[in-house]
């Protein structure tokens, strides 16, 4: 076989073969094919896109070039969840004990924040103690007994992606919907659970501009995770907006804990419960009537806060920090007040994720550490009224230098109108 041959059949708009997609990627983790040669098939890939059948080849054959997680012991009651990334998305802290809470087994490998996206274990390093480094068998124990663990992903969970993910980085050929769902699918079967529901996120936050592209993407994972034997379901979600009312590590915490004792944002909590619904409909086999009854009784009892404490205290996180949330650090505060009279009309979230970044919540580079205390509570969103000088937002932060940067960047991403905007939609679709 010639991978130059390989190229040209995709170059031409023709299917690959099993044998073919499974050659490159052996041939390219073992770096027997060279980054030019893999660029330009991904190139080829992105003009003329690939079958289902081809998609569903190359994720497994992505997901078998390194770990996978063995979770057959729990039977098919493990049930996985993934955000395509967005900003202020704190639904696995919230979602993972009310699952677990209900019998579902969740066995979660999370990753970092990325550009202008946040991530769930910087978020739960924000929690003294919490350690998000497990060894295999601490992981699988305590699964066991909590029903609930959540640690940083493997370094050695397919690398075929992680290869080819860096390299459409710098080749302008991440968006491929064929690409993306085989690149996140191929991590999410190697981790190892029986269901999975995808959260995919559309909208100025978000990967997916369009909710057209956001439901194909959603689509195809759920295909994929089909022929590879797997159940899976999707909800297509806006991200024209960040999600709920703070973006930052330890905010985000304390946001959770709000929605699992009943406070907080509710359409927060209503993108929560729908998530956790299609996961128990997975693992249990539920209705939807009976999952999401039983979804809102393990919040309003407070169940699912209780489950929250057991887990974190499982993962050596001081759990007094979740009764108290007002232990957490808080930076120096500065607001940021309305230009003018109006509604808000549209928010940049990308934008918003970015400035807050530049406070200290994300890394600009890998080599950053992260200030958990710092970020961005929204007090006023799309659709909102606001008079001019009242605060939109207050911003957190131990970098004084950077609040004139931030401030104007906020002002820059959110648009006031005299004229209200029509009511935004929070689930798009629900694909299964
Ligand atoms: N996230 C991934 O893991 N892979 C992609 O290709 C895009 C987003």
């Amino acid at each position: 076989m010639r991978m130059y041959d390989i190229i040209r059949h995709k170059r031409l708009g023709l299917a690959l073969t099993e044998e073919e997609l499974r050659w490159c990627i052996a041939g390219y983790t073992a770096g027997d094919i060279p980054d030019y040669q893999m660029a330009a098939l991904a190139m080829a890939v992105c003009l003329n896109g690939m079958t289902p059948a081809e998609t569903a080849v190359l994720t497994d054959a992505m997901m078998r070039s390194g770990d996978m997680v063995d979770l057959s012991r729990f039977g098919n009651a493990t049930v996985d969840k993934h955000s395509t990334g967005g900003v202020g998305d704190k639904t696995s802290l919230i979602v993972a004990p009310i699952v677990s809470a209900l019998g579902g087994v969740v066995a979660k490998m999370s990753g970092r924040g990325l550009g202008h996206t946040g991530g769930t274990v910087d978020k739960l390093e924000a929690i003294p103690g919490y350690r998000t480094e497990l060894t295999p068998e601490e992981f699988l124990t305590q699964v066991e007994q909590v029903g609930v663990a959540v640690i940083g992903q493997s370094g050695n969970l397919a690398p075929a992606d992680k290869k080819l993910y860096a390299l459409r980085d710098v080749t302008a050929t991440v968006d491929s919907v064929p690409l993306i769902a085989s690149s996140i699918m191929s991590k999410k079967l190697a981790a190892g659970a029986h269901s999975i529901v995808l959260d995919v996120k559309v909208g100025s936050g978000a990967f997916m501009k369009t909710r057209e592209e956001g439901e194909a993407l959603a689509r195809q994972m759920v295909d994929i995770a089909t022929a590879c034997g797997r159940q899976a379901a999707a909800l297509v979600t806006n991200m024209d907006v960040p999600l709920g009312e703070a973006v930052g590590n330890a905010l985000e915490v304390q946001e959770a804990i709000a929605i699992l004792q009943g406070k907080g944002d509710p359409k927060l909590r209503r993108l929560c419960e729908a998530l956790a619904r299609e996961m128990l409909c997975l693992c249990h086999g539920w209705s939807e009537e009976e999952a999401a009854g039983r979804v809102t009784a393990a919040i309003d009892s407070g169940e699912a806060f209780r489950q929250m404490c057991r887990w974190v205290t499982a993962q050596g996180g001081d759990a007094t920090y979740l009764t108290q949330p007002e232990k957490f650090p808080a930076a120096p505060a500065y607001p940021v007040c309305a230009p003018a009279e109006g509604y808000i009309t549209h928010m940049d979230a990308e934008a918003i994720g970015i400035a807050a970044v530049s406070l200290g919540a994300g890394r600009a580079t890998k080599a950053d550490t992260i200030d958990h205390a710092a970020g961005i509570r929204l007090l006023k969103k799309t659709g909102d009224r606001v008079a001019a000088g009242e605060p939109i937002a207050t911003l957190y932060t131990n970098r004084p230098a950077a609040v004139e940067g931030a401030t104007a960047a906020y002002l820059e991403a959110v648009t006031v109108e005299d004229t209200a905007p029509a009511a935004q939609e929070l689930i798009y679709a629900v694909v299964r």
